[in-house]
């Protein structure tokens, strides 16, 4: 009779609780959703993701001989030990030259609406040509690259086994088409979040619950939704008020260079979260160093809204719950050069 007492009580203290993650569970699931197979396998167009393409990409992505100097490789930029991205503030690439803008992750990149800051390129392939010919990235052509893969016999194989209908296996088309199914393995499930979001109470506690309901309930979803809790559509940067100049320069005008559009100026795809706790610093220019004052500056600068700094630390709390397992990805050994391997330069 006690102990039923006991229990009943127990059971009408904890209902509200449970209630309320329920509630918060649906109001998450219909904004956000969990990275699982049927995602994964939808991301892709155009391009059959093998087995032969995925392991020929990866050799790709760590291979610094698509670079002019033969010393930059995709991983300079976008390291897979340290998020996906490189130290920051924006990228050094050919000859010590510094980018405009900070290298967004690769990890879970397949999820994007479109590829860049300023959603440029259309998908993954389309992306890879970019830092391959970019003069401040790798600075270069793609028939130099197909010229170094012709000259390494073990390249030439790989691309005829990933590509075995193609009459012209070795070409700068194969090249992005292999890196990106292997950048489709990069996704990061499994989060504290996609756990929380599929059923599990206990995956988040009561400080980054309350932050899920501040990110919801203050308006940073209406932005950030979707698989990858961003990257899922174009915003006006600077909704409330225009951030500084070292946040927003000028002189860099976001959608606007894409579309022609002046309504466009300053208008950038909504940074996709998942993982943001592993790679400060923020935002295209890279200048804010800490969760803290990136969320503080989005809910100034986006919603017009000066939060305390409890109510930061919750919505900075459950940003940590967006890190999801990390890609197991090992070194891989790159095939050796020949005598007709063009030279670095
Ligand atoms: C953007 C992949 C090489 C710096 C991106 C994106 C992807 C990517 C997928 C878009 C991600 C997103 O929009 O969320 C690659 C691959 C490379 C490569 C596959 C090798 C072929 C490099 C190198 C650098 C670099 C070597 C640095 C020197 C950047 C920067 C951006 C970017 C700064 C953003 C540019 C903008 O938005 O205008 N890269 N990357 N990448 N990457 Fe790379
Ligand atoms: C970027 C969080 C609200 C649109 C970011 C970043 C964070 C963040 C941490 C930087 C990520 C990175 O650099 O990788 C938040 C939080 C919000 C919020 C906590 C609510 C308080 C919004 C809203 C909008 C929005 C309401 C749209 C009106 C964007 C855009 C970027 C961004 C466009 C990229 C800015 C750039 O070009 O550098 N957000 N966000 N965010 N967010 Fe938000």
């Amino acid at each position: 009779m006690y102990r039923s007492w006991i229990a009943a009580a127990a059971a009408t203290l904890l209902a509200p609780a449970f209630a309320m993650a329920a509630d918060l569970r649906i109001d998450a699931n219909a904004i956000f959703k969990p990275i699982d197979a049927a995602s994964v396998a939808t991301a892709v167009k155009n391009n059959d993701i093998t087995a032969a393409k995925i392991e020929l990409g990866q050799k790709l992505f760590f291979d610094p001989r698509l670079s002019k100097s033969q010393i930059i490789s995709c991983n300079s930029c976008h390291n897979l030990g340290t998020g996906g991205v490189d130290a920051g503030p924006t990228s050094i690439g050919h000859g010590w030259a510094k980018g405009p803008r900070r290298a967004p992750t690769v990890l879970n990149a397949v999820f994007n609406v479109a590829q860049f800051w300023d959603g440029r390129a259309v998908d993954l392939k389309a992306q890879a040509k970019g830092p391959v010919q970019a003069d401040v990235e790798m600075n270069n052509t793609p028939a130099e690259v197909e010229k170094t893969l012709n000259s390494i016999p073990a390249y030439v194989t790989a691309f005829k086994a990933a590509f075995p209908s193609d009459p012209n296996p070795v070409s700068f088309d194969n090249m992005a088409k292999a890196i990106e199914a292997f950048e489709a393995t990069l996704t990061t499930p499994n989060s504290r979040f996609d756990r929380f979001l599929k059923g599990e109470d206990a995956a988040l506690n009561d400080v980054e619950k309350k932050g899920l309901r501040l990110f919801i309930d203050k308006g940073c979803g209406g932005c950030h939704g979707g698989v990858n809790i961003g990257g899922n559509g174009y915003f006006p940067f600077g909704v409330a008020q225009k951030p500084g100049e070292e946040i927003l320069p000028a002189a860099d005008k976001g959608r606007a260079k894409v579309t022609h559009d002046a309504a466009d100026e300053f208008v950038f795809r909504s940074a996709p979260l998942r993982n943001v706790a592993l790679r400060a610093p923020y935002f295209h220019t890279g200048s804010v160093w800490t969760l803290e004052e990136a969320a503080d500056i989005m809910a100034k600068d986006q919603l017009g809204e000066t939060l305390s700094k409890e109510d930061l630390g919750a919505i900075v709390a459950f940003l940590g719950t967006l890190t999801g397992d990390q890609p197991k990805v090992s070194y891989p050994m790159l095939p050796s050069r020949t005598k007709d391997t063009p030279r670095p330069q």
